[in-house]
């Protein structure tokens, strides 16, 4: 049998997105194997999600350090300890040092809930609804130190509908988040991802891949 990439997944809350690579990684044909949960917050129920799958935990709490590059490192030397190859972002609300995204270059993914370079940052629902787009979704990147930006691997469209609040767009969205970022995280496991001059090819194809909304 091949060997599976030791994958941790970074999280500060409810973790349906580690779900969704809980789940996918059960699977035997998937190349990638969670073997570390880390959150930088104890009452994370993602924390919850791991354990019930037995899956190893550790909380590295952002408070007890005094700036960004300790905190960093402390993640650093845990990721290490347990043998982690690729990082997962999924939800992870702190900002990494440009030291510690580049130990992790190229082996670094997160996933946004927005169709990239659109609406980085916060409240992508909400701001996609402001400005009456037809067209929403996510993506999942490679990261960089720039927020939300670095190469791009797979994107999902869902449509704008004129009853929607942010909240149902968010839950719209959310459901292609769990499609893509399993993945992506397999096609990066399994050395299909090759980088060059910030486009992430995908078997040679120049990405993001797009799923449209006919599938
Ligand atoms: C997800 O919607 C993810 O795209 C978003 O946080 C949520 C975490 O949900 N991430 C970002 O906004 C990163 N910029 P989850 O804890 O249920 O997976």
């Amino acid at each position: 049998m091949t060997r599976r990439i030791p994958v941790g997944v970074l999280l500060s809350g409810g973790g349906t997105n580690l779900q969704a690579l809980i789940d996918a990684c059960a699977s035997p044909t998937h190349p990638a194997e969670i073997v570390l949960v880390l959150s930088n917050n104890a009452d994370a129920y993602g924390l919850e999600r791991a354990r019930k799958a037995g899956i190893a935990t550790a909380v590295v709490n952002h408070r007890e350090y005094s700036d960004r590059v300790t905190f960093d490192a402390a993640l650093q030397t845990v990721l290490e300890d347990a043998g982690v190859e690729i990082v997962c972002l999924a939800g992870f609300l702190r900002i990494l040092t440009e030291g510690f995204v580049e130990a992790w270059r190229d082996r670094m993914l997160n996933i946004h809930p927005s169709l990239l370079p659109a609406y980085k940052g916060l409240e992508t629902h909400q701001r996609a609804l402001d400005d009456g787009v037809a067209l929403h979704g996510c993506t999942v990147h490679l990261v960089r130190a720039d927020l939300d930006s670095g190469p791009m691997l797979l994107q999902a469209e869902v449509p704008v509908l004129p009853e929607d609040d942010a909240a149902t767009l968010a839950t719209r969205v959310l459901y292609r988040e769990h499609e893509i970022y399993p993945a992506a995280l397999s096609l990066l496991a399994s050395g299909r991802i090759k980088v060059e001059d910030e486009v992430a090819f995908i078997d040679g194809v120049p990405g993001p891949k797009r799923l449209t909304m006919a599938g």
